[in-house]
């Protein structure tokens, strides 16, 4: 069921979560998920190290656009004290939520002892989010993962400790980290999270399309949902499953028509936000996502690779959806 939430003082109209994502999460994304409904987004994983040492860097990832609230800002890193230094700069910076992460399983991030590698060390995990809830004000959130291994899940004890530190809320991908991607998550474990605390629970992981939001929460009883990879090239799936959840009708995809206009539309704000030629360059991995699986796709996507020019890029995006010679019926 699609309903409001509240995570600690911030209250939501529904509860569908953007997540953060690496490289892909910026104010021109977010400002795009929260048009089609999205009540909250986060920003990409932001390192507490950069954040604390000034790095201009990592700073810009907490600019953001006017509209662009509430905003999770998601953290990573391994020492106690350096999150809650950073948690407090980040909420100097306009962060109304700060979440830790306790799930990402690249090397380089778990060698240094942050993302997943928390989810070995529950004493840690405690140290930190006692910490980082001393240091803010606002609603704190963990993202964990099912647990390191197969052999060690143990997402449901982390869940425990993130409540009992102060934590508001907890986002449950139920994967393992030695799993990355592979295989399916596992629902059932969101509903055993859910069971064990009395923190809002958001499930996260395979949610494909409306229906699959909705099965979520009705399998599991999870307070919200986190939609990722699903809405790479589709921003307009939020409001789809908003929709669906009243209607019980899927909306039919959008027409070429609609395609075009949300591709310009994301382009525009991309190089209204970055400059021209850096907002060009940062779009071209969101247009191979808008024409992900369309016919044509595969030789579209090698034509666009190497433009720089926004005009040209609209050229080429119109002749695919309105390829010259056809009559457009939409
Ligand atoms: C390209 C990419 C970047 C990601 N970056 C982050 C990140 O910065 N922080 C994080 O907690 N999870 C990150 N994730 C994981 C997602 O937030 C999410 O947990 C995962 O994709 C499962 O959800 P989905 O099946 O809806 O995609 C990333 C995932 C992808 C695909």
């Amino acid at each position: 069921m699609i309903k409001a939430l509240t995570i600690g003082t911030v209250h939501l109209p529904n509860n569908l979560i953007c997540a953060p994502m690496a490289g892909i999460t910026d104010t021109v994304f977010r400002a795009l998920a929260r048009v089609g409904g999205c009540a909250l987004c986060y920003t990409e994983m932001v390192s507490a190290n950069g954040l604390t040492r000034g790095a201009y860097a990592t700073a810009r990832y907490l600019e953001h656009l006017p509209g662009d609230r509430p905003l999770g800002v998601q953290l990573f890193g391994a020492e106690p004290e350096m999150l809650a230094d950073a948690a407090a700069i980040a909420v100097g910076r306009g962060a109304d939520v700060i979440d830790v992460n306790m799930g990402c399983p690249v090397k380089k991030v778990v060698k240094a002892g942050a993302g997943a590698a928390l989810l070995r060390s529950p004493r840690k995990v405690e140290t930190i989010l006692r910490n980082v809830r001393n240091a803010v004000p606002v609603p704190l959130t963990v993202k964990i993962r099912a647990g390191w291994t197969g052999d060690e899940i143990n997402a449901m004890t982390i869940a425990r400790i993130a409540q009992e530190c102060g934590a508001d809320a907890v986002t449950i991908h139920p994967r393992t980290a030695a799993q990355g991607f592979r295989g399916h998550a596992d629902w059932d474990l969101i509903g055993r999270v859910k069971a064990h605390v009395d923190i809002p629970v958001i499930g996260n992981g395979d949610i494909h399309t409306p229906e699959d939001a909705l099965r979520m929460m009705t399998r599991t009883g999870c307070d919200g949902v986190m939609i990722g990879r699903a809405a790479l090239g589709r921003p307009w799936l939020f409001q789809k499953i908003i929709e669906y959840s009243t209607t019980e009708i899927t909306t039919h995809d959008p027409t070429p028509a609609e395609r075009e206009e949300a591709i310009s539309r994301h382009l525009n704000m991309s190089m209204n936000w970055y400059g021209e030629k850096q907002g060009v360059v940062r779009f071209r991995k969101h247009l191979l996502w808008y024409t992900r699986g369309l016919r044509g796709g595969a030789r579209f996507r090698q034509a666009i690779l190497a433009l720089t020019d926004a005009g040209h890029l609209l050229e080429e995006v119109h002749d695919f959806f309105h390829p010259p010679g056809q009559t457009s019926t939409q």
